[in-house]
């Protein structure tokens, strides 16, 4: 059984490197970031008013969430529900921090991210045993700090511009890229309260993608995964 742990901003490529990796290795792959989404949208359509923290934490604890690990083809259902494009939407992506900055929320959340970790140690899990990469902001420091292997992956702000600039205008000339710089900065401004990313906890490392490409940085987290588990 081996454990991956993954942090990272928005859009350092932690999703698509993580997943990768544990497709490679033969592990299951979890998107925690996929978790509080998910946790957003029970919250909107469920009509609680996201600036009520106890009665978000209440709607959280009861939500039915199903997260599939298989890294080819991670599902996330809410209440058998698939409700993986749902939860990409704008509305959801503007909500998310708030929900994200809920300390009764994020306990129940690593409650049942330990817990998915967990199965993928026993023979029945999706991995049969063999383990898991787990991706988010939390994992290496709070949910999985005794991970096999811990990973920080970083990227200039010009890199992680250029590659949301791709991902949502399908284009990174200067103002396609000017047009998404105030959602990354906000974003990274929301989140900063959850995690700050310009050190590696203890036993963390790093590996900066801002002139990496794709393949190279899996290569890059494989090289630290076969180091620390060798
Ligand atoms: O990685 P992402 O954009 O899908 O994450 C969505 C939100 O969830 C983002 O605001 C950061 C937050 N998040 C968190 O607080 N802790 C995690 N382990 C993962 C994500």
């Amino acid at each position: 059984m081996v454990v991956i742990a993954v942090d990272g901003p928005s859009g350092s490529g932690k999703s698509s490197v993580s997943k990768a990796v544990a497709a490679r290795l033969g592990l299951a792959y979890l998107d925690t970031g996929a978790m509080y989404r998910a946790a957003t949208l029970w919250c909107v359509d469920g009509g609680t008013d996201l600036a009520d923290q106890a009665a978000v934490a209440y709607a959280v604890r009861g939500m039915p969430l199903e997260m599939g690990v298989d890294p080819a083809a991670p599902t996330v259902h809410l209440g058998g529900r698939d409700v993986a494009a749902a939860i990409r939407a704008t509305e959801v992506s503007t909500a998310v921090s708030q929900v994200a900055t809920n300390l009764e929320v994020r306990a129940e959340l690593r409650r049942r991210q330990r817990a998915v970790i967990e199965a993928e140690n026993a023979p029945g899990g999706f991995s049969g045993g063999q383990g898991i990469v787990a991706e988010g902001r939390d994992i290496t420091t709070v949910v999985a700090p005794d991970a096999d292997a811990r990973v920080l992956l970083t990227a200039s702000e010009e890199a992680r511009l250029r590659r949301r600039s791709l991902e949502v205008h399908g284009a990174a000339d200067a103002s396609a890229v000017e047009a998404t710089r105030d959602q990354v900065l906000r974003r990274d401004r929301d989140d900063s309260t959850v995690s700050q990313f310009q050190v590696a906890a203890d036993g963390v490392a790093t590996v900066d993608s801002s002139d990496l490409d794709f393949d190279q940085t899996v290569d890059a987290v494989l090289a630290v995964v076969a180091q620390v588990t060798a």
